[in-house]
């Protein structure tokens, strides 16, 4: 019998307290064994070591004065791509708005340059790069987004490169083909929405390398009339929508999400109260996104009407060259400081939720039996320290599978 034991925890977190409760379910004084890939036992240590001894496992960890957490999911990322924009940063500061980057070439379209220049082994490297942050943080799953392309040839090789990269690296990742990202800049979004519909969306289905689907639902980007076209072409190849919706103009993309029963809707910044009601009566997930928010001008997505109906929304980072923070740590302090949730609801957000946010019904972020055995140990006692001490490198051990792998 090989098994991986984490033992004398001062807390693990193991997943929600109950369905629609707020809080989270802990056990103090606590073990963990992993079997094959896979949570076999949760505990209180002395008997789980009495079971699984600590000196006869293939790896054991003393996480005396640790809290244990379910590796962190973060279920919208833009995490492939080369380049930053940090003067694109100082020129918001100025008064320059995130729109009015993208209208005259910059932004996403800026990115897309970059990436279109850069050869598959440098997009690799740097999305390895970008993991091996994100994983030091805490974060085993991540949702990766193409459309830095915005033509056939280079989205396949975004998510090429996903699945490449995916094959290696420690963080499970979910590739989502998210072809119509910005409209290029020498066509319309008309003729651009009749390109990803009949032309990539075919070519990528055929691939088997996507997913989800996921459209930019923005005021002059694609409109809900484009966006349904697109996500509904991609159900009926095979992929599940998720959309960007109502984060500068309310369009009605949360209406199209519950329309479409997507597993998620995010940014949310301008959604109503009927909208909120829609996504969760038709059980879409709602993403937050606050690191966003917090990068534009501080306006957070409300809390209230999704918490009046038990719905705890997912966090996710929405790590790309706008959005340069890809800890999910980060974004638990700030769903907790600007969103105003319980650090309970915001370790929910970048655990189960996550999991939720990507249609994910093995456990992944709780860590009950037969969840994979997926693992963060914090340097600190207790599941609050992770969005009180914001700035710090609290993630002391990862493990994916069972597996140390940080
Ligand atoms: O979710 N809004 C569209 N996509 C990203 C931004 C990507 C970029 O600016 O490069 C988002 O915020
Ligand atoms: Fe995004």
């Amino acid at each position: 019998m090989t098994y991986t034991v984490v033992h004398d925890a001062t807390e693990i977190v193991t997943g929600p307290a109950d369905e629609d409760s707020e809080t989270l379910q802990t056990e103090t004084g606590a073990a963990v064994v992993i079997e094959d890939g896979t949570v076999s036992a949760v505990g209180p240590s002395a008997e789980i070591t009495a079971e699984y001894p600590p000196a006869n496992a293939e790896t054991a960890v003393d996480a005396s004065g640790n809290c244990i957490l379910p590796g962190f999911v973060d279920s919208h990322t833009h995490a492939l791509f080369v380049g930053d924009r940090s003067d694109e940063f100082e020129a918001k500061l100025a008064g320059k708005s995130y729109q009015e980057i993208l209208a005259d070439g910059g932004g996403i379209l800026r990115t897309v340059r970059n990436v279109r220049e850069a050869t598959d082994g440098e997009l690799a490297a740097q999305l390895r790069t970008h993991l091996d942050v994100m994983l030091a943080n805490g974060t085993t799953t991540a949702e990766v987004k193409s459309g830095y392309g915005l033509d056939t040839d280079i989205e396949l090789r975004m998510l090429a490169v996903i699945d490449r990269v995916n094959e290696n690296h420690p963080v499970g990742l979910v590739p989502t083909f998210m072809g119509a990202h910005a409209v290029p800049d020498d066509t319309t979004s008309e003729a651009y929405t009749e390109s990803v519909v009949t032309e990539q969306l075919p070519t990528v289905a055929d691939q088997g390398i996507a997913e989800f689907c996921d459209v930019f639902c923005e005021a002059d980007v694609f409109s809900v009339e484009q966006s349904r076209r697109i996500l509904t072409a991609g159900q009926e190849h095979g992929l599940t929508p998720k959309i960007h919706a109502d984060e500068f103009a309310r369009l009605g993309g949360s209406q199209l999400a519950a329309e479409l029963s997507a597993a998620s809707a995010d940014h949310l910044l301008q959604s109503t109260p009927e909208d909120a009601a829609s996504l969760v009566d038709n059980g879409v997930t709602p993403t937050f996104l606050p690191g966003t928010a917090f990068g534009l001008d501080g306006e957070y997505p409300r809390l209230a009407p999704f918490e009046e109906r038990g719905t705890i929304p997912a966090i996710a980072t929405d790590f790309n060259p706008n959005c340069y923070a890809p800890t999910l740590g980060f974004a638990a302090t700030l769903a907790c400081v600007g969103v105003g949730m319980t650090p309970a609801q915001a370790i929910r957000g970048i655990t189960e939720r996550g999991a939720a946010a990507l249609d994910r019904t093995d456990g992944r972020g709780t860590l009950r039996t037969g969840a994979p055995g997926d693992l963060v140990v914090l340097d600190a006692p207790t599941y609050r320290h992770l969005p009180y001490k914001y700035d710090g490198a609290l993630v002391e051990t990862v493990l994916k599978d069972g597996t140390v792998v940080h």
